[in-house]
């Protein structure tokens, strides 16, 4: 597959899908005012929005006049990968290709409780539906206060407080239980206390290695981001060297976001497709761990790399954990779109993924340490 297109077309995509985002809303707007619940007429439309209509039909008419000047012969030169992504895009424009949840989201009364429907939410959310649109609720809240001395005080505490979360829609109703289930995913953070100290294989970078490279680079890390970072172990190791991480965690079967906030964390509840609610070179360094990996769509993660690469300083670092894929997309795929970035290779280490489902795929870890260019 190829990855080049010019950023021309990359932003008539997303011009396009910021439209259709427009024409949604004044849809929504529009079918409201005209709600057959009524019987009064309809109410007039109002100017303003009249006025927003126009614009956008003479953007429309401006991007199809552009587009039809840069290709006279061919009909569409947007590579069809782009167009899958714009049905991915953090524009909202993607909550139209999912009536059926939406409709069962967007119905609630207004000024009451939500309905209790978190799930609804996550799977609109990961069907690129994001911001989600409903505005006008009140979202439900744990039936007890937790009390003040139950809150843990150090990032890696032996429990977390099962009240301070609503339990309803999953399967365990308790942060004993998940851990239970797997151990590994951090509901009891103690277990995580080493885990980014220790060096086990090639792969592994532990964090004093990380700070003996930044020093050694006359470079600090003082705010980072962890991308796909479940219950927060990442932000917590760095909490302990007092550098600021967020976390972006989805609440997909377990409750994520509240165990990183228990940990006096911040969680950021946001799938990897949508666009990074930072500024541009204010990150001293990004981690992607095991979230990011060969199950992406390649053009998401393409979007993703250059949105960390938008955020991230000049000098900062992106540490890619633990990516998986198939040895020869790491090769021929992967590789190359990393090398894009342009970035200095401080650390790249590969080896076998010798799991079960890694030795049926072929597949291989990539860890790598990558330093932006100080200056573009
Ligand atoms: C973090 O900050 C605290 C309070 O300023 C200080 O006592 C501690 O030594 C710092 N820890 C590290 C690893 O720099
Ligand atoms: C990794 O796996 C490949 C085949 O899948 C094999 O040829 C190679 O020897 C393995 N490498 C190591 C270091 O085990």
């Amino acid at each position: 597959m190829s990855f080049t297109f010019t950023t021309m077309t990359l932003n008539l995509v997303l011009l396009m899908a910021m439209v259709a985002t427009n024409i949604l809303s004044l849809y929504h707007l529009s079918s409201t005012l005209q709600s057959p619940k009524s019987p009064k007429p309809p109410p007039p439309v109002p100017d303003q929005l009249l006025h927003q209509l126009h614009t956008i039909r003479a953007t429309i008419n401006h991007l199809t006049r552009l587009q039809n000047i840069n290709n006279p012969t061919k009909k569409s030169t947007i590579p069809s990968d782009l167009l899958l992504y714009s049905h991915l895009s953090p524009i909202a424009s993607s909550c139209h290709n999912h009536p059926e949840l939406l409709h069962k989201y967007m119905t609630y009364t207004p000024f009451s409780l939500c309905p209790s429907d978190s799930d609804l939410a996550e799977s609109l959310i990961l069907r690129g539906c994001h911001p989600l649109p409903r505005r006008r609720c009140f979202s439900k809240t744990p039936q007890k206060q937790i009390p003040p001395n139950s809150l843990p005080k150090n990032p890696f505490p032996s429990s977390l407080p099962n009240n301070a979360v609503i339990w309803d829609h999953y399967q365990c109703k308790s942060f004993d239980c998940l851990n239970k289930q797997n151990p590994n995913l951090g509901f009891q953070p103690s277990r995580d206390i080493s885990r980014f100290n220790s060096y086990k294989t090639d792969l592994d970078l532990p964090i004093q290695q990380l700070f003996q490279i930044a020093a050694a680079a006359k470079s600090v890390l003082r705010l980072g981001l962890d991308v796909g970072g479940g219950t927060g172990s990442f932000a917590a190791a760095m909490r302990l060297r007092n550098v600021t991480v967020v976390t972006t965690t989805m609440n997909v079967a377990a409750p994520n976001s509240e165990a990183v906030a228990l940990r006096g964390l911040v969680p950021l509840h946001m799938p990897l497709q949508q666009r990074l609610p930072l500024f541009d070179g204010v990150l001293d360094l990004v981690r992607c761990g095991r979230a990011v990996n060969r199950w992406i769509p390649l053009t998401v993660m393409e979007f993703l790399l250059l949105d960390v690469d938008r955020v991230l300083r000049g000098g900062g670092y992106l540490w890619v954990d633990h990516f998986f894929s198939k040895g020869v997309d790491l090769e021929k795929v992967y590789a190359p779109l990393i090398g894009k970035l342009g970035y200095k290779k401080v650390k790249w280490a590969t080896g076998n993924k010798t799991d079960a489902g890694g030795v049926k795929n072929g597949e291989v870890y990539l860890t790598a340490l990558l330093q932006k260019p100080v200056s573009r």
